[in-house]
């Protein structure tokens, strides 16, 4: 591994370490060495050579090559999640000294192991100008689109021809599947601590209508829509009028949104103590049907504007 540059005062004036050549690196090799210095803790604030593996590891994340979760179908839940990935993610902030980031005008200081990334036209991705940000370390394959404003996190995957729509969230390690569309002010929740909790995963074609949130490592399957406004964290229920189930996470698993489930966003009597005396009713996620031609009718017209996407 050849050797970051030397720092000089990183309050002032942060120099960007060398990127390393990772493909000398074998990505065990990379976890290794993540291992290592994060287990290091604090003392490798200013180590070049942890630096150098965390520089390593951003940038096969933003290839794609390595990701904080990955389908495995050994797995319960069907994802697999990858600890030491995460681990290196919080490498980068402890290794991260603050910094006057450049941006259009504006001023930002964050750490600067985690600056804005730059795309070009042959990325084939679509950002449209005006108050969006992708950090570094995150991956965002061919055939996005950005709509501004919207912010992805570190260790984000965002898989083809999603639509990232304006103030979307796509928090840390979330994992987003080919042609999703996060509609706009969707909310998807980081999960970047404990290093070993899942992700949230929004799988292929999903929508994820405007205002939803989805929280706390919550799968949701390929197919499914989320209605506007319907919010899913691990303690909430999800009540599945098709199949008479009521869905939870527990102790071993995080709540799981069936294959093209319909969920909207619904509510449930309290039935006991005061809520039931004062008449109060609890938010309550409800799966009306499973996705029809309707359905596909519907969620048409939000296909439309990403036509002429490659
Ligand atoms: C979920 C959605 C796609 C509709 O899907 P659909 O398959 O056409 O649903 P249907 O119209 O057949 O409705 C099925 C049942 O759910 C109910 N329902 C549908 N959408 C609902 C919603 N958002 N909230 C509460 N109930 C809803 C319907 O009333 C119907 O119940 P009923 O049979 O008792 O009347 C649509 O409501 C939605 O939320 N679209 C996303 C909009 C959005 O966020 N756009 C992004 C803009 S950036």
């Amino acid at each position: 591994m050849r050797r970051a540059r030397e720092r000089r005062d990183p309050h002032l004036e942060p120099v960007q370490p060398e990127l390393i050549d990772s493909d000398c690196m074998t990505i065990s090799e990379l976890e290794e060495s993540i291992e290592k210095y994060f287990a290091a803790g604090p003392a490798v604030s200013s180590d070049p050579e942890a630096m150098a593996a965390f520089l390593a590891l951003r940038a096969a994340l933003e290839r794609g090559e390595v990701r904080s979760a990955s389908p495995d179908a050994a797995a319960p839940t069907g994802w697999r999640v990858n600890a030491w990935v995460k681990r290196g993610i919080l490498l980068g902030f402890r290794l991260g000294a603050l910094a006057e980031l450049p941006g259009g005008g504006l001023s930002f200081v964050d750490k600067h192991t985690y600056p804005v990334r730059h795309f070009s036209a042959s990325d084939g991705i679509r950002i449209v100008p005006g108050g969006s940000a992708i950090r570094s370390g995150a991956y965002i394959a061919r055939g996005v689109s950005c709509i501004p404003p919207m912010f992805i996190n570190a260790g984000a995957y965002v898989d083809e021809g999603t639509m990232v729509d304006s103030h979307a969230l796509v928090g840390s390690c979330a994992q987003v599947g080919k042609r999703v569309h996060l509609s706009a002010a969707a909310q998807i929740g980081g999960v970047l601590e404990p290093v070993n909790a899942s992700p949230v995963v929004i799988e292929d074609d999903v929508l994820v209508g405007g205002n939803c949130g989805v929280y706390e490592g919550t799968i949701v399957r390929k197919g499914a829509v989320l209605a506007a406004g319907t919010i899913l964290t691990r303690g909430t229920p999800v009540y599945d009028l098709v199949n008479g189930e009521v869905l939870r996470a527990s102790d071993e698993s995080p709540l799981i949104i069936p294959e093209n489930a319909v969920v909207v966003p619904g509510s449930r009597a309290v039935t006991k103590g005061k809520g039931q005396e004062w008449g109060l009713s609890l938010y309550a996620p409800v799966i009306v049907k499973y996705r029809d031609d309707k359905t596909d009718l519907s969620t048409m017209l939000e296909q439309i504007v990403r036509l002429g996407m490659k």
